[in-house]
């Protein structure tokens, strides 16, 4: 998994069909994805439940670039290990997930994937100052996690040039997470963000059976946060 600042679209198969994940993750990334998001949710540290590291292993045979987990779970320590073992490339906790976030970010490279940080709408950009040599992405949320297809909430945008003032030339992904589309995307990658997650923007008017959709949907987000850096 190689750095750059490219402008990523990572859409989030929380909006896919659930009984078709592997034939939606090879649609998404044929019609132009770059990473696939997978979001893990426990029912305690948010209030939904999807699918643990059984599902993220059977799904990995059918993506070919970036398997990118984000896990909004507590405890997290207990099960990077198996995350890591299903062939995720990036493994993404919550600051507010537990006391010891600088451990858990130890054991995600140790167990030998990419460590990510995630932040929660209210929790602010300095959560992330003394864990930055221990970090590959930032995960900045933009809704309140648990569901897809909530609404943007815009006051994240200066917590997303802030830290990219932070992280100055440090190979560190800006990631936005909830409520991207071809209208949001511009402002998140004015301010610095590279990696886009799109649930219900990427998914929506598509099928594994009519995929196209899927694409003309990426290409929406990608050309509009594109245009953003003219
Ligand atoms: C929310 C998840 C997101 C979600 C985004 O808890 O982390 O990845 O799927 O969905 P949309 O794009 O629909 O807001
Ligand atoms: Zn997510």
């Amino acid at each position: 998994m190689s750095f750059d600042r490219k402008i990523k679209i990572a859409p989030s198969i929380l909006a896919a069909d659930f009984a078709n994940f592997g034939q939606e993750c090879r649609a998404v990334e044929d019609q132009g994805a770059d990473w696939v998001h997978v979001d893990v949710m426990d029912g305690h540290f948010v209030p939904n439940i999807t699918f643990g590291p059984a599902m993220c292993k059977a799904i990995r045979p059918h993506i070919r670039g970036v398997m990118d987990v984000h896990l909004m779970i507590a405890p997290v320590d207990p099960y990077i290990e198996a995350f890591a073992e299903a062939g995720s490339d990036v493994i993404t906790a919550h600051v507010e997930a537990g006391p010891h976030i600088h451990r858990t970010l130890q054991a995600i490279r140790g167990a030998g994937a990419r460590a990510g940080l995630a932040l929660n709408p209210g929790t602010p950009a300095a959560a992330a100052a003394p864990l930055l040599d221990d970090i590959d992405l930032i995960c900045v949320m933009t809704v309140n996690p648990g569901f897809g297809g909530q609404k943007f909430i815009l006051s994240q945008i200066d917590k997303v040039r802030e830290l990219r003032a932070m992280i100055g030339d440090r190979p560190i992904h800006i990631e936005i997470d909830g409520g991207v589309d071809p209208v949001t995307a511009p402002l998140v990658a004015a301010a610095g963000a590279d990696v886009l997650v799109a649930g219900s923007a990427v998914f929506k008017g598509g099928s594994v059976s009519n995929s196209a959709p899927y694409g003309e949907n990426i290409r929406a987000i990608r050309e509009a946060a594109e245009a953003a850096l003219r």
